[in-house]
């Protein structure tokens, strides 16, 4: 009798098909628009697995497993690696080679990226507005909302703390999670004590100022991209471009951490 399940296959099991017919150009066959395409869309996918490795980095503090926490932070910092070095390739392509398609992407941009948002969001940089870009009963809104309102990571960390037996205030552990993390000193005398005293969590502080600081890298090499493909051009997605991507550089995560570094 026929076995009633084809046997898995490289093709099967990957869904190569599939993901070979999502690259389709606007342009009528500009060379450029592939790469365009594919780099966006590799993006996309990187941003799917950080996300995934990032929920176990909160399952994992709230489990109290700092060291497996740390395991998968590491993983996410070499993603994130891998992710600006990508950038190098998007280089390749010169103001003019952009230009010959640029208009056959009318309003679309990155920054309706909303699982870069949801990277955000986790990590503590909300807003109302990001979510309202998208219709009510999307994925894209429903997945946004529902970050909106999780803890985030400072969030986690900060009870893994507090559960460690430091003193964190009750304010921090039961703040709205909505809003901005706010500057503590109380919770940046904790942060000095660690460095000084405790060296398993401070390499846990450690990773979370590569992650702050990678992401950092992120912006900066995306905004030099822009500037040397479109220069000071608006973007296609409505912003000043360039102008705007360069006040979203070197805006910390976590300030805290970042706040202690010249009192050690
Ligand atoms: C030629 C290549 C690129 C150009 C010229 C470009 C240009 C821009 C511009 C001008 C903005 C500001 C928003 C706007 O008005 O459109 C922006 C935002 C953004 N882009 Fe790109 N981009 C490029 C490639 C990429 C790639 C490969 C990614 C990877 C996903 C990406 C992700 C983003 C994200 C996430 C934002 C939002 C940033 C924020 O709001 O902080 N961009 N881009």
């Amino acid at each position: 009798m026929a076995d009633a399940h084809p046997a898995v296959t490289y093709g099967s099991y990957l869904k190569i098909d599939e993901l070979l017919s999502l690259q389709q150009a606007r342009s009528d066959g500009e060379h450029d628009e592939m790469l365009f395409i594919i780099i966006h869309q590799v993006y996309e996918l990187w941003f799917k697995e950080l996300l995934h490795e990032f929920d176990r980095v909160a399952r994992l503090l709230t489990g109290d497993e700092p060291h497996r926490a740390q395991h998968t932070l590491k993983r996410i910092l070499t993603i994130l690696k891998v992710m600006v070095a990508q950038l190098d390739i998007l280089e390749t392509m010169t103001p003019l080679e952009f230009l010959s398609f640029r208009a056959r992407l009318e309003a679309a941009s990155g920054f309706q990226s909303d699982q870069f948002r949801q990277i955000e969001f986790l990590l503590g940089a909300k807003t109302e507005a990001a979510i309202a870009r998208y219709p009510e009963g999307s994925r894209a809104r429903r997945a946004l909302t529902e970050r909106y309102h999780a803890p985030t990571l400072w969030d986690s960390f900060l009870h893994y703390l507090s559960r460690e037996g430091y003193p964190v205030p009750s304010a921090q552990l039961s703040r709205t999670v909505t809003s901005p993390v706010e500057p503590s000193a109380d919770v940046q005398q904790i942060l000095i004590d660690i460095y000084r005293r405790d060296p398993k969590n401070a390499e846990l502080c450690e990773r979370l100022v590569d992650l702050d600081e990678g992401l950092q890298e992120w912006r900066y090499r995306h905004v030099k991209m822009v500037e040397r493909t479109i220069g000071v051009k608006r973007g296609t997605g409505g912003s000043s471009g360039a102008a705007y991507l360069s006040s979203t550089v070197g805006r910390p995560l976590f300030s805290d951490l970042w706040e202690i570094r010249g009192r050690l």
